[in-house]
């Protein structure tokens, strides 16, 4: 059964690219990543398999959004809620996080793809911090697309960081306090000079944002799917194009 708002997927194999006009296709999408545990429980498999399943489908999800065009997508892989998971969790998601870091960074860069991370990303061992830096580095020259995973991530934490920031700025007389402006502000968050998510896309039928992407989400289109983000592939996110090609986006302005 669908539910409420979902987008449905058509009943045809996707195209193998997308028919919206290029204008229509958005510049940046973000995904939440959710359903790894369920698609393993309906499975009799433990939760690490479904973590591992979702890590095949990040490699689907950065080929389609290079297929279609998009310029930027963001993957939320780790919130800063998800320390609270079980240790042995935890560890299994780190230890993926370190397997996938040192396997993909090859072929992420022959496909000219940038990563690039934000979160509290010194709450990770000093190893992982080491190879996300190497990663960083490695793909800084590369601008086919801009991967950004966010790792130990919290929109709430990171805008009281940008207020702390904003504060001392003034407190040390370094910022006039009523020269701040929206972008002055956007540009003291973890996401400077990224654009804004025009599409945001929730697997396995949950429709929150979770702490994610708080501020950058103004004005960002939301696509909610049943699917469960290992199931997750080029039908699934030409499908979440289409809705957002649908949409029409008004930023707050009257209909013309
Ligand atoms: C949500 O599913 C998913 C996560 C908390 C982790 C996301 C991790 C991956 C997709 C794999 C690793 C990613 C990279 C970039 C290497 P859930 O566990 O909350 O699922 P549930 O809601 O069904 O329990």
């Amino acid at each position: 059964m669908s539910i409420g708002n979902t987008v449905s997927l058509p009943r045809e194999a996707a195209p193998e690219c997308s028919a919206a006009a290029p204008e229509a296709v958005p510049v940046h999408v973000a995904v939440i990543m959710d359903g790894n545990g369920r698609w393993a429980a309906a499975r009799g498999l433990p939760r690490v398999a479904g973590h591992r399943a979702g890590a095949q489908a990040v490699r689907r999800t950065i080929e389609s959004a290079i297929r279609h065009g998009v310029q930027w997508l963001t993957l939320y892989a780790f919130s800063s809620e998800n320390w609270r998971r079980p240790a042995a969790e935890v560890l299994d998601l780190t230890g993926l996080l370190r397997h996938y870091l040192r396997s993909e960074i090859a072929e992420l860069t022959a496909e000219g793809v940038r990563l690039r991370f934000i979160g509290e990303l010194e709450r990770f061992p000093t190893d992982i911090q080491t190879e996300l830096a190497r990663a960083e580095v490695a793909t800084a020259g590369n601008t086919r697309l801009n991967l950004v995973i966010a790792l130990s991530y919290g929109a709430r934490g990171e805008i009281v960081a940008a207020a702390r920031r904003v504060a001392e700025a003034v407190r040390d007389g370094r910022l006039d306090l009523a020269a701040l402006t929206e972008e002055g502000f956007g540009a003291l968050l973890e996401t400077a000079g990224f654009p804004d998510p025009d599409l945001i896309v929730r697997t396995s039928g949950e429709q929150r944002l979770s702490n994610f992407l708080l501020w950058q989400a103004a004005y960002a289109e939301f696509v909610f799917l049943d699917t469960l983000w290992p199931d997750f592939g080029e039908a699934e996110f030409a499908a979440a194009l289409a809705a957002f090609a649908r949409r029409e986006r008004r930023f707050g302005a009257r209909p013309g």
